[in-house]
């Protein structure tokens, strides 16, 4: 197999680069642009390795797309590179629109052009898979469940631009006859998560013991998956999804954003007491713009007609996660003391740009 990751060198790309080619023995090209978000570091484990290759480009820059492509002869794209954080999508959505959405188009085109010339067998072969996120489609009351038949309705720069991608992606199906496959996941969290994101942010900070915001009252709902539970099933769609359909992934695993905060408080003061308990460092802060209330998702289609199943618990897996933070300074230190130190993100702070 043969596969042309974007956005390796992020969170969830690293994770199924990992999975691809140290499990699964395949060969991987990740064409990456290592902004902020990227980092040869997430893929260590997969450097020298036979198969392993890495190109550092822009996915909007469709004649570089084009010429991977034609030398790497991938027989799938998983494209995951993105402007992924909802905070950074409200202080300024250009790279937003410019990544999610005229990247996904250049990918497209470039998969197109590709697909065109390949022999019978190879086309046949061919997968072109998008990954986005439950987001785009809007924001859950008390009840219910986000599932394949969910009508689209995002509420922040991010899920707009996210699905903006997704309709390109089914135009290209419809109309070009790419054989393409989405799926749209819920929150994941892991090792080598960026610490602007909840999880890897309040776990640095209780570690640190600086103050843990909590945006609004903390009763937001996200459904968490574990991100090594998320590639496994990345891996799976794309060897045995159904062309041109839409699979649902999911933690079933809905928490309220003050319960992750109190659980990281209370797993950390076991592992490293301070003296006094961790959860005196909540703070409730302004909340974020356009907050969306809940999401959570049905997953009964990859279940039963891909057999995929989460192997983590949430339990088990956000202690996990812990642990790795605590057993891996080596690779949260320089980001927070060189790209990110956890000041406050999102909040509007002019009108327009
Ligand atoms: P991330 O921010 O950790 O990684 C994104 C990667 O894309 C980085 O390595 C970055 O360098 C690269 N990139 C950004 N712009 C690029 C460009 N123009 N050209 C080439 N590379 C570029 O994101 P993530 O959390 O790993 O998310 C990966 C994908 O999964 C995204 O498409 C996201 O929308 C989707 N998703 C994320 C979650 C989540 O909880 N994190 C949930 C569902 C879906
Ligand atoms: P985040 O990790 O940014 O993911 P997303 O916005 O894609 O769901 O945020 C998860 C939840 O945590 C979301 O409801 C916003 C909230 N949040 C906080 O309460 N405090 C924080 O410092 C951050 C970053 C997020």
């Amino acid at each position: 197999m043969r596969i042309l990751v974007t956005g390796g060198a992020g969170f969830i790309g690293s994770a199924v680069t990992r999975l691809l080619v140290l499990e699964r023995g395949a060969s991987v090209l990740v064409v990456d642009k290592l902004t902020y978000a990227g980092d040869r570091r997430n893929l260590r484990d997969c450097e020298g390795r036979p198969g392993f290759s890495f190109l550092q480009a822009d996915i909007c820059d469709r004649a570089r797309m084009a010429a991977a492509m034609a030398e790497f002869r991938p027989d799938a794209v998983m494209h995951l590179a993105a402007e992924s954080h909802v905070d950074r999508s409200i202080t300024g959505a250009a790279d937003f629109i410019r990544t999610n959405i005229d990247g996904t188009f250049s990918m497209l085109e470039a998969a197109r052009g590709y697909h065109a010339g390949l022999d019978a067998e190879a086309k046949a072969r061919f997968r072109f898979h998008h990954i986005s996120t439950d987001e785009v489609f809007g924001s859950l009351g008390p009840t219910g469940a986000f599932s394949e038949t969910t009508a689209y309705d995002p509420r922040s720069p991010y899920s707009a631009s996210k699905a903006a991608s997704d309709h390109l992606v089914r135009a290209w199906h419809e109309t070009y006859g790419l054989p393409v496959l989405v799926t749209n996941c819920s929150n994941n969290y892991g090792p080598y998560h960026f610490p602007e994101k909840l999880i890897p942010l309040v776990i640095l900070n209780a570690l640190e013991g600086k103050p843990l915001p909590v945006y609004g009252d903390g009763s937001n709902i996200r459904d968490w998956l574990h991100v090594e539970d998320h590639a496994r099933a990345l891996v799976t769609v794309v060897e045995r999804g159904r062309i041109g359909e839409t699979y649902c992934i999911g933690g079933r695993a809905e928490r309220r954003n003050l319960q992750v905060v109190e659980t990281i408080c209370d797993l950390l003061d076991a592992r490293r007491p301070m003296g006094t308990p961790r959860r005196g460092l909540i703070r409730f802060v302004t909340d974020r713009p356009g907050h969306d209330a809940r999401y959570a998702i049905d997953c009964t289609k990859m279940e039963s007609e891909l057999g995929w199943r989460q192997q983590q618990s949430f339990e088990s897996g956000i202690a996990q996660t812990i642990d790795w933070y605590l057993a891996n300074e080596w690779w949260w230190r320089p980001l927070r003391e060189q790209k990110y130190s956890g000041e406050r993100l999102g909040l509007i702070t002019q009108k327009a740009s």
